[in-house]
């Protein structure tokens, strides 16, 4: 008998290597198969939650059905969600001071909106920050530019959440006071997306540990959100972007997986369009047409 059958809870070396194999089959993340206090700690949220009552048992669901609800939740469970607004903080300066002006010199928001893709949006914090910078930059320089937003993510769960477009007082930490008081509501009922919110312009700043903050309907209706593998974009969703952010997911697929994801998101730029990756994120090999033109930063002829 191994230790798998004696604690039914209990992640051993082959139940590792299924998992991370579904993981990867799934979303091309490469968790390594050694992990495996790592998996047992995740997974066993995931038993309880779904009453499943070993470790075999789940294998056994994600056997029978190879793109279900249970290979759906082991990616939820073993997968990093980790953002923050204003993140590499390098690239929205770089937005503003360069990439901006280049896009509207060539025509950008006027026959069709400028487009900004967060193409592994989590919550949505690098999305929103995007849209802060934008529409400060448009209302200092070119007030009629058009302009939209696009998020996507390979999770339901983090897409929902991204969709209530809320924050708690941590998170909105690194956005600056003048934004603040431009692009966020604040709720004052706990667990606040549900909350009556009110405009905070004016407003002093907020304290007690259950306020929670929206993003102003002036940025959320220029955004839509969408479920996309980056690996294997769905055929329906339609992008244009001028800008794509892949940042802080490529470190999570192997080489190859890491090119085809960019590939997939370059074909989907303007010509002329930016691809911006996390600072750690160097592309080993571009995707035909891009140029690096700064640290992390692709441009597309
Ligand atoms: C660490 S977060 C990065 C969020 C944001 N881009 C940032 O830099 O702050 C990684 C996100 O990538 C998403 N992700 C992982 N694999 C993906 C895939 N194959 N396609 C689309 N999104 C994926 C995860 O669900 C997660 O929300």
């Amino acid at each position: 008998m191994n230790a798998a059958n004696k604690n039914p809870g209990r992640v051993g070396p082959e139940q590792a290597r299924i998992l991370v194999e579904a993981v990867h089959r799934l979303s091309g993340i490469a968790v390594s198969a050694d992990k495996t206090d790592f998996i047992e700690h995740r997974l066993s949220r995931l038993l309880r939650r779904t009453g499943i009552d070993s470790v075999n048992g789940y294998i056994q669901e994600l056997q029978t059905a190879p793109a279900g609800p249970a290979a759906q939740n082991l990616v939820e469970a073993l997968t990093t969600h980790t953002t923050s607004f204003f993140r590499e903080r390098g690239h929205f300066d770089w937005l503003e001071a360069q990439g901006f002006p280049a896009l509207l010199a060539q025509g950008a928001g006027r026959a069709r909106p400028l487009t900004i893709w967060s193409a592994a949006c989590s919550t949505g914090a690098e999305l929103w920050t995007a849209g802060m910078v934008l529409d400060t930059f448009a209302r200092a320089r070119e007030p009629a530019l058009r302009w939209a937003l696009i998020g996507t993510d390979v999770s339901q769960q983090i897409l929902a959440k991204a969709a209530l477009a809320t924050f708690d007082e941590d998170d909105i930490r690194p956005i600056p006071e003048a934004m603040r008081q431009r692009y966020l509501l604040r709720s004052r009922a706990k667990g606040g997306a549900g909350g009556r919110a009110r405009d905070l312009t004016g407003a002093a700043a907020a304290t007690g540990g259950g306020t929670r903050y929206r993003i102003s309907p002036e940025l959320r209706r220029r955004a839509r959100l969408a479920w996309a593998n980056l690996l294997d974009l769905p055929a329906g969703l339609k992008i244009s972007a001028d800008v794509a952010f892949l940042r802080n997911v490529l470190i999570y697929f192997q080489p190859e997986d890491q090119l085809r994801a960019a590939m997939n998101v370059a074909r989907r730029l303007q010509p002329g369009g930016y691809l911006l990756t996390g600072h750690a994120e160097s592309l080993a090999q571009l995707p035909p047409g891009m140029t690096l033109v700064a640290p992390s930063i692709y441009r597309k002829t």
